[in-house]
C-alpha cells in the first residue's frame, strides 16, 4: 500500500501536494517524493524517511509549478533507498510515474527494455512503466495512445499517475485492483489513492473503476475505458466523512478496514514473484531439519504452515514459538528456519534468528516491513506487500503470511516430488479465486455476525476448537478474541476436549468450532463428534456450515453461514469470519479496538 497524489491547479501545487503526502502517510511512510512541471521541465525531489523528515531535507515548498504528482511509499519491490522512492522518471526524463500496487510482469518488461538499451536506476517495478512510456511514445507520438498502450501491457494490480512535458497541463491516471479517486476542486482537480488526501479541500468525488483511465486538467477531467476507449460518464458524489473516518476509508476502525482489505491482500501475496518463493523453497531442501517460527499470531501462522508442509510436501516442519526457539531446539548448522514477522522488529523473533545463525543454520523470512531488522538479518527474505497494518492486532498481515506459506509449502512439495506441478497450479487457481468470494462473503455475513456478537458478548468464557489445520486457525482466532474483547477464549485441538477440558462444559460455556467441509471426510466427522460431546453436556455451540449442510446445522446453536467453496479455502474463510466476530464483539463492548489495553504493535523488547 502506497499513497498517490496528483494535482492540476490554477495555483502552485507544492504546498497542497505536501499536505496530500501528510494526509496519506498512513498508507506508507518509508520514503516520499514529488515531481512538478514548470517552465518546460519536470523537477523531481525524493528521499527516504517520514514526510516531515524528507521535507526538511528536500524543501518541497521551493518547487514551482501548477501541476505535479507525489507519492508516499510502502516498499514492496526493492529496499528503502532514495533510488527506489517514487516518483520514477524514464531515462530521458520525459515520463514521470507514481504507482501503488505490484506489476507482476515487471521482470519480463524490464528485461525487454534493457535489451533495447534502457538503464534502470532502481529495483522497483514502477520504473518499467516510465521507460515503457518513453519507448512506446517514439513509435506512437501521442501521449494518450501511448499511455493506454503501456497500461495494457501491465499485469498485476496498479493505480498510477503520470506527468509528462508532452502534455504540460494534464495528468494521466489508471487503475486496476488498487484504489484511485478523483477530487473535483475549485480551479483544481486531484487524483489520489483515497479521499483522505484532499478532503480538507473538496468533498466532490468521482470513484474510478478497474480498467478505467482518466485525463485530468485543472478545470476538466475525462474518464475512459481502457478496454473499449469509450468515454464514461461518472457520477459525482459528495463525501460526508470526517477526516478521521476518511483515513479509515469509511470504516469505523482500522481493524475492520484491515479485515476488509484481505481480498486485496490475498492478491498481493499471490502476485509475489515466483523466483522469491522458489528461493525460499530451495533452502528447505538444502538442510536436513527445517522449522517454522514466529511469536503470537505469527507463531500460529507458522503452525498453519506446518500443516501445509505435511499436506503438500510430506514433511514435518515443526512450528516453534520464537520465545522458546533458542532453548527448545538443539541448534545446528544442518537446519533451516523460516521466520514470520509482520514488523520485522519483534525481539523474540530477532533473538531466534540470531540463535539459528550463531549455530550456522540457514534462515529465511516473510516480513511486511521493508528495511526492518529481521529482513536484513536473514539469508533470504520475502516481503509480503500487505501495506501498513495500523490496528495493533494483526489481521491482514497474518493472512497474507498464510498465503505465502502456502505457496512455499507447495513449491517445496513440487521440488521434492510430492506435489505434481498441475496440482500446484490447480491450488494456486483456487487461491486466486478466493479474493472475490471473500469480499462477497464478508459483505453478506457481516450483518449476521454483528447480531451474533451482540447476543454473545456477555459470555466470559469461550473454547475455540478445531482439528488439523483448523486447530491453529482456532488458536489464532482465540488470540484475536482475547486481544480485542479481553474475554477469555481458549484455543485447543477439538480432539483434546475429552481429555480434560470437557469437565468445564455446561450451559454457560460457549464453544466456537472451526468445522471442516464434509468433503474432508474423517476430519469433518470427528469435528462433528466433538460438537456432539459439547452439546451432550448442554454447552452452547457456534460453528460454520454451508446452507445445505443440514446435518451440521442441526447440531449448532448458532451457525455462521459459509458460501459453497473449495475445501482448501474453508479454513481461510473461517479465519476471516472469526476475525469479524471478534471485531463486532469488541465493538459491542465499547472497547478501544485499534489499540487494545496493554498491547503494542511491535514488541521490540525481551
Ligand atoms: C496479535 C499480534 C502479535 C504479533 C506478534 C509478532 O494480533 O499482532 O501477536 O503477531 O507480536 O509480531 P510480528 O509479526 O511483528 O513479529
Amino acid at each position: 500500500m502506497c499513497g498517490i497524489s496528483a494535482i492540476a491547479s490554477h495555483r502552485p501545487v507544492a504546498g497542497s501536494l505536501l499536505q496530500c503526502l501528510k494526509n496519506l502517510e498512513y498508507r506508507g511512510y518509508d520514503s516520499c517524493g514529488m515531481a512538478i512541471f514548470d517552465q518546460g521541465k519536470i523537477e523531481l525531489r525524493k528521499n527516504v524517511g517520514h514526510v516531515a523528515k524528507v521535507d526538511e531535507v528536500e524543501q518541497f515548498h521551493e518547487m514551482q509549478g501548477q501541476i505535479g504528482i507525489a507519492h508516499t511509499r510502502w516498499a514492496t519491490h526493492g529496499g528503502v533507498t532514495q533510488a527506489n522512492s517514487h516518483p520514477h522518471a524514464s531515462n530521458d526524463g520525459t515520463f514521470v510515474v507514481v504507482h501503488n500496487g505490484i506489476f507482476s510482469n515487471y521482470q519480463a518488461l524490464r528485461n525487454e527494455l534493457k535489451s533495447k538499451g534502457f538503464v534502470f536506476h532502481s529495483d522497483t517495478d514502477t520504473e518499467v512503466l516510465a521507460n515503457l512510456l518513453q519507448d512506446l511514445y517514439v513509435g506512437i507520438g501521442d501521449v494518450e495512445k501511448t499511455f493506454v498502450a503501456a497500461v495494457k501491457r501491465l499485469e498485476g494490480s496498479y493505480a498510477v499517475a503520470v506527468l509528462t512535458p508532452y502534455l504540460p497541463n494534464q495528468i494521466l491516471g489508471a487503475k486496476k485492483d488498487s484504489p484511485l479517486v478523483l477530487g473535483l476542486g475549485d480551479g483544481e482537480n486531484y487524483l489520489t489513492s483515497d479521499i483522505n488526501a484532499y478532503i480538507s479541500q473538496t468533498r466532490d468525488t468521482v470513484l474510478l473503476g478497474d480498467l478505467e483511465y482518466v485525463i485530468v486538467s485543472k478545470e476538466n477531467y475525462q474518464v475512459k475505458s481502457l478496454v473499449t476507449g469509450e468515454t464514461l460518464h461518472k457520477e459525482v458524489i459528495q463525501v460526508q466523512w470526517d477526516k478521521e473516518t476518511a483515513k479509515m476509508g469509511g470504516y469505523s476502525h482500522f481493524m475492520l478496514k484491515e479485515i476488509f482489505d484481505q481480498p486485496q491482500t490475498v492478491n498481493n501475496a499471490l502476485a509475489i514473484d515466483d523466483t522469491q518463493i522458489q528461493a525460499v523453497a530451495e533452502r528447505f531442501l538444502s538442510k536436513t531439519h527445517n522449522f517454522a517460527c514466529g511469536v503470537g499470531t505469527t507463531f500460529y501462522v507458522a503452525m498453519v504452515t506446518s500443516y501445509l508442509f505435511k499436506r503438500y510436501a510430506g514433511l514435518y516442519v515443526p512450528a516453534v514459538s520464537s520465545d522458546e526457539f533458542p532453548t527448545l531446539l538443539p541448534l545446528s548448522a544442518d537446519q533451516h528456519t523460516l521466520f514470520f514477522s509482520q514488523s520485522g522488529e519483534t525481539y523474540d523473533t530477532r533473538m531466534a534468528v540470531r540463535a539459528a545463525q550463531n549455530a550456522g543454520g540457514a534462515t529465511s523470512a516473510v516480513v511486511n516491513v521493508v528495511g526492518s531488522s529481521i529482513s536484513q538479518m536473514v539469508d533470504q527474505c520475502i516481503f509480503q506487500g500487505s501495506g501498513p497494518e495500523i490496528c495493533v492486532v494483526s489481521t491482514k498481515a497474518a493472512f497474507s503470511q498464510v498465503v505465502i506459506g502456502w505457496r512455499i509449502a507447495m513449491r517445496v512439495g513440487r521440488l521434492n516430488g510430492t506435489l505434481p506441478a498441475a496440482e500446484e497450479q490447480r491450488i494456486l487457481g483456487v487461491l486466486a479465486s478466493f479474493s472475490d468470494l471473500l469480499e462477497r462473503t464478508l459483505n453478506e455475513e457481516s450483518g449476521f455476525i454483528r447480531q451474533l456478537a451482540k447476543k454473545t458478548s456477555h459470555i466470559h468464557n469461550w473454547l475455540f476448537m478445531g482439528k488439523d489445520i483448523y486447530y491453529p486457525v482456532a488458536l489464532e482466532s482465540a488470540l484475536k478474541m482475547k486481544e480485542v474483547t479481553y474475554l477469555h477464549a481458549e484455543g485447543l485441538p477439538a480432539g483434546f476436549l475429552k481429555h480434560g477440558t470437557l469437565a468445564m462444559v455446561d450451559e454457560k460455556l460457549y464453544s466456537l468450532f472451526f468445522l471442516p467441509s464434509p468433503e474432508e471426510g474423517e476430519l469433518y466427522r470427528s469435528t462433528l463428534a466433538a460438537i456432539e460431546e459439547v452439546k451432550a453436556r448442554n454447552g452452547v455451540v457456534v460453528s460454520f456450515a454451508t446452507e445445505d449442510n443440514h446435518e451440521a446445522r442441526e447440531k449448532m446453536d448458532y451457525c455462521i453461514q459459509l458460501p459453497k467453496l473449495p475445501k482448501e479455502l474453508n479454513p481461510l474463510m473461517q479465519l476471516v469470519l472469526a476475525q469479524l466476530f471478534s471485531y463486532y464483539s469488541a465493538l459491542h463492548l465499547g472497547l478501544n479496538i485499534d489499540k487494545p489495553r496493554n498491547l503494542a504493535k511491535s514488541v521490540t523488547v525481551g
